[in-house]
């Protein structure tokens, strides 16, 4: 079953402090947006607000975040009143959201990957396609479909992630330990790269575009020896482009 996170939003909160997420995610998501300035930006499956606070401190014009998760939206809304940036945090479905506007720029961190069929997949991809202005882009992180490593190989960077199969909407449950060895689970779910391809296709997404992890340059003169090289070259995570045309 699909996480909720409303048991585990200060935990997968902390989840957000480890090395790869800044020297990997975060680094290969930001290049892939680019120059944000003057953008009007929605945050689909936005959390606690991680990338949609970053989103508008790096000069988007405005920033809505939506998430189902009522806990992880009270986190948000918690960190906006006490540093307050403007940001508008919404909790739905972003498969249902109806906003009577468009944005330049529609980004979602781990939002696709809690499609677990391509009925449901096609539902989120419609909604945003609809609220897209034409020419936006879409730029999402998502769990990469190709990932065929061991459990226990992600380790050195504190998670594991386990593919209960490869079939169609089968699980795949990451655990993120925490700094004293307890971890939380989250659980989402495989679809093959063609299936993304073709309802993004479907729902009229164009330019699709598969980016793999990249690491910083900061990170590699962080972190010596051969520290990163399991990470990146089987890569968990995986970064997706496209645009309304
Ligand atoms: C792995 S967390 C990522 C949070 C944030 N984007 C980040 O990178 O820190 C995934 C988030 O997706 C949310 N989520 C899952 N399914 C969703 C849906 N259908 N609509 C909106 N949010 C969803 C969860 O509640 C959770 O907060």
């Amino acid at each position: 079953m699909a996480t909720n996170y409303d048991a585990i939003a200060q935990e997968y909160q902390a989840s957000k402090l480890m090395p790869w997420r800044k020297h990997i995610e975060a680094y290969t998501y930001f290049n892939l947006i680019g120059d944000i300035h003057g953008k009007d930006v929605l945050d689909l499956a936005c959390g606690d607000g991680f990338y949609t606070r970053q989103f508008k401190l790096r000069g988007a014009d405005s920033v809505v975040g939506v998430d189902l998760s009522a806990g992880m939206i009270a986190l948000a809304e918690e960190l906006e009143k006490a540093k307050p940036l403007s940001l508008t945090y919404v909790c739905c479905d972003a498969a249902s959201i109806s906003f009577d506007k468009q944005y330049d720029l529609i980004c979602a961190s781990y939002l696709l990957n809690y499609a677990h069929d391509e009925q449901s997949l096609k539902a989120m991809c419609d909604a945003i396609f609809k609220h897209l202005k034409p020419g936006g882009r879409f730029i999402t992180i998502n769990s990469n479909p190709d990932y065929r490593g061991t459990v226990e190989s992600l380790l050195p960077y504190r998670f594991t992630r386990e593919n209960k199969s490869f079939e169609e909407g089968a699980e795949i449950v990451y655990r993120f330990y925490q700094p004293d060895d307890s971890f939380v689970s989250v659980t989402n779910y495989h679809l093959e790269r063609a299936t993304y391809n073709r309802v993004l296709a479907s729902s009229g997404l164009n330019e699709i575009a598969w980016h793999t992890m990249e690491l910083s340059k900061e990170g590699e003169q962080e972190y010596v020896n051969d520290f990163w090289n399991v990470i990146m070259n089987d890569q968990p995570v995986v970064g997706i482009s496209c645009r309304k045309i």
